[in-house]
């Protein structure tokens, strides 16, 4: 498969205009791409454990000399999982430096150059300016800036593109898989770690470059042990679409989760994913099956929590079973699950959630994650 770039056209960048201040055309998260030393490897990992779907592929065969690619689906969530075939690319230097990690949180756009301009002019560090690739399939347009670390957002216009994730790529048809369906529905929150002092930078990043809105604080007061503390806020789109936790360690007597995850990452980037799912009892339990292990909170917890959400219909004992928690809010409750790491270093995992009207992030649940966190930390000798 052959694909041509040229530069985007000056005309699309120029054909929309919007008011300082106003927030960019963001739709959604496009697709979650990670750098990983072994992307075949990889592959397997989220197809087998994760129950992802492999669609598409990229490299030798596809005319891509130097890297490989394989495209996973879930629902509405997209997963690139991309390793380099020499040394001495970005590629990887990067997954020399950080490990397995996330690469690029992609946004589809419906002007690619355009928003890459609007957020320029609002001070975003630009990585790659607007470029085109075409094949048979059609246009894609895409613009890239930088955001925390080394971590990237690329602005993607593929409404004129109906091909598998853009040129370079082909069909990959996934073999039938024999184990339960997880049922993941779509993305629903990426958290970020900064180092110490910056959480309000990115925080004012994203506000200003990209016109989102700060939700919801954590202060080291509400996550924090006896020995180590985070800060946390949240930052929206206009529509609650794309929400981005960010993290940032709080001075404590004992290394912080995000000073280990900093410390084994080499710097900022992306802690963990929250995938979204319409029933989490059964997503776990299709995810156990699959191999896939999860955090898991003192017995306590739940004696607690049949106390604190009581007046709910909840199956309190299929929670525990699984070691699901739960939260509540002014506008509803959730359940939600964190991951085990998905690779070696202690850096990225991922959550489960599934909202039942609250739109939080399990506020209540932070010092009950925090300290099993730590023991998983104190286990491999960082904290
Ligand atoms: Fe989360």
């Amino acid at each position: 498969m052959s694909a041509t770039t040229t530069p985007a056209p000056s005309e699309a960048s120029t054909s929309r205009h919007r008011a300082e201040g106003d927030p960019l055309d963001l739709e959604a998260v496009d697709a979650i791409e990670l750098w990983v030393g072994n992307a075949l490897q990889a592959a397997h990992f989220y197809r087998t454990g994760w129950g992802f779907e492999l669609v598409g592929y990229a490299g030798p065969e596809t005319g891509v000399r130097d890297s490989c690619s394989y495209l996973l689906e879930q629902g509405k969530l997209r997963l690139v999982v991309t390793a380099s075939l020499r040394e001495g690319t970005e590629i990887a230097r990067h997954v020399a430096r950080h490990g397995d990690g996330v690469r690029d949180l992609s946004l589809r756009v419906a002007d690619a150059a355009g928003t890459f301009e609007a957020a320029v002019r609002r001070g975003a560090v630009p990585v790659r300016a607007p470029w085109e690739e075409s094949d048979g399939c059609g246009v894609i347009r895409r613009a890239t800036i930088a955001a925390y670390g080394e971590t990237v957002h690329t602005f993607v216009e593929r409404r004129q593109y109906g091909g598998v994730h853009a040129p370079g790529y082909e069909p990959r048809a996934t073999v039938p898989d024999p184990l339960p369906p997880v049922g993941a529905l779509d993305f629903d929150h990426s958290v970020a770690n900064v180092e110490l002092n910056r959480m309000d930078f990115w925080v004012g990043f994203y506000e200003k470059v990209l016109g989102f809105s700060l939700v919801q604080g954590f202060t080291d007061e509400d996550i924090s042990t006896e020995y180590s503390a985070l800060m946390s806020k949240v930052v929206s789109d206009g529509v609650g679409r794309i929400k981005f936790p960010i993290n940032e360690p709080a001075p404590g007597k004992k290394k912080s989760q995000v000073d280990e995850y900093l410390d084994f990452y080499g710097g900022p980037g992306v802690q963990h994913i929250a995938i979204a799912t319409g029933d989490i009892v059964a997503s776990v339990a299709a995810l156990e099956t699959r191999g896939i292990e999860f955090m898991r909170v003192p017995a306590t917890y739940y004696e607690e929590l049949r106390e604190r959400l009581a007046d709910l219909e909840l199956d309190v004992d299929a929670l525990e079973r699984h070691g699901i928690l739960a939260d509540r809010d002014d506008e509803g409750y959730l359940l939600q699950i964190f991951s085990r790491m998905n690779q070696d270093r202690p850096t990225v995992f991922f959550e489960l959630i599934e909202r039942r009207g609250s739109r939080g992030f399990g506020n209540g649940n932070f010092k009950a994650l925090f300290l099993a966190l730590e023991r998983e930390q104190a286990r491999r000798g960082n904290l």
